[in-house]
């Protein structure tokens, strides 16, 4: 007992949970996804696991990406860049859903599955039909030799290095990282983005690790804004455009490891139903970083505040529109918007970790959640 107790603490590395040592390690999981795949001095850009069937996906005729859970919102966020870098339309489907709705499946369809432990009964099942359907399928995985990986044709593991909290934390954002590698390799051999553009992504891609690293930094702050709201009952959490599915994973991840009653939306569809939530109890998190929905965004942030809803606001270091409005204010770096949720997240991820903490629950074994569901 004693043993295995000091075995754990030496795998935390020092950290309380295996949870905050996963969060904290984004830097350097981001960099390792990327290691011997991109250099943007040369404008290299392989996946090796993709070379023979890349080609797949530049002539696909429309992506489908099958996923659960937290890889589902990675999978909500490649779509929107997928579909501006590489024009292919993409949908997204919970795996549950999908296996058992007799989907159509066409010739030139190509299916992306994406999963952290490469073992979720629902997303196999998933892949299993589309194969039998004719489809090609590619895996974003994180658990090397795994059953998802050796039932796709091809794919890409996203060297996260393993993530033992249940609530994954970095092996999202390394799905987000390779799920951007791919879109921007698709893009470049299909001429859908111009050289500039291309050569200006891999640049950045190299910048986010050092962007994340900035962002982690926030972790004393955002424990101050967590015990401010520890004994909340309920939280809306809002964004629009890439910061959309950002907000989607933000509330799962209080839900999971906090108990606390969260919901995601987008935020212009607040108007349709959670307005009526909010009064001076709700806390509204909005991830509302400079981008092309930036205006939109503060018209909805001024109709929470019109109702006294309490915000707390994600932003791009240096605004000055969104702190006047918000409660409490959290300043990360700039960033290419389709590569923003990569930053983003980070703050959401700290602030359920925080609560969840100080309510005194258990974040890396939370109540009910298993890290890889295998059954249905
Ligand atoms: C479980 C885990 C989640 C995960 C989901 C999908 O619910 O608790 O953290 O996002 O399964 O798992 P996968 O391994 O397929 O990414």
């Amino acid at each position: 007992q004693t043993v295995d107790l000091e075995l754990e603490a030496i795998e935390k590395g020092g950290y309380d949970h295996f949870m905050i040592k996963e969060i904290f390690e984004q830097p350097r999981s981001i960099h390792d996804c990327m290691r011997g795949r991109l250099d943007s001095s040369t404008g290299r850009l392989i996946l090796g696991g993709l070379r023979e069937y890349i080609n797949k996906l530049v002539n696909a005729d429309r992506i489908v990406i099958v996923a659960c859970g937290t890889s589902w919102h990675a999978g909500l966020v490649a779509e929107y860049f997928f579909e501006e870098f590489c024009r292919i339309p993409v949908e997204v489907e919970y795996a549950s859903e999908f296996r058992y709705r007799n989907p159509v499946i066409r010739e030139g369809d190509v299916v992306i599955a994406i999963s952290q432990s490469g073992e979720t009964a629902d997303t196999l099942a998933a892949i299993e039909l589309a194969k039998s359907k004719g489809a090609i399928i590619f895996g974003v995985c994180n658990v090397v030799g795994s059953s998802i990986p050796r039932a796709t044709h091809a794919g890409a593991y996203t060297h996260a290095g393993p993530e033992i909290g249940v609530a994954s934390t970095k092996a999202f954002t390394a799905q987000l990282t390779v799920l951007n590698m791919i879109a921007l390799s698709v893009a470049h051999k299909k001429g859908t983005i111009t050289e500039q553009k291309y050569h200006e992504m891999l640049t950045e891609m190299e910048n986010i690790p050092a962007k994340v690293e900035t962002a982690l930094k926030l972790n004393d702050q955002i424990k101050t804004i967590a015990t401010e709201f520890k004994d909340s009952r309920n939280f809306l959490y809002l964004g629009r455009g890439y910061n959309f599915p950002v907000a989607l994973e933000g509330a799962l991840k209080l839900k999971e490891i906090s108990y606390i009653h969260a919901e995601g939306y987008p935020a212009a569809e607040m108007k349709h139903g959670p307005i009526a939530l909010i009064d001076a109890e709700m806390p509204v998190v909005f991830i509302a970083t400079k981008d092309s929905s930036y205006e939109k965004v503060v018209s909805n942030i001024q109709e929470v505040k019109a109702r006294k809803g309490r915000v707390i606001s994600v932003v791009t270091e240096g605004d000055t529109i969104i702190p006047k409005m918000s409660d409490y204010v959290i300043e990360v770096p700039a960033t290419i918007d389709s590569l923003m949720p990569l930053v983003s997240v980070v703050p959401l991820q700290l602030l359920s970790y925080h609560i969840a903490v100080m309510r005194g629950c258990n974040v890396d074994q939370p109540r009910n959640l298993a890290k890889s569901v295998t059954v249905e």
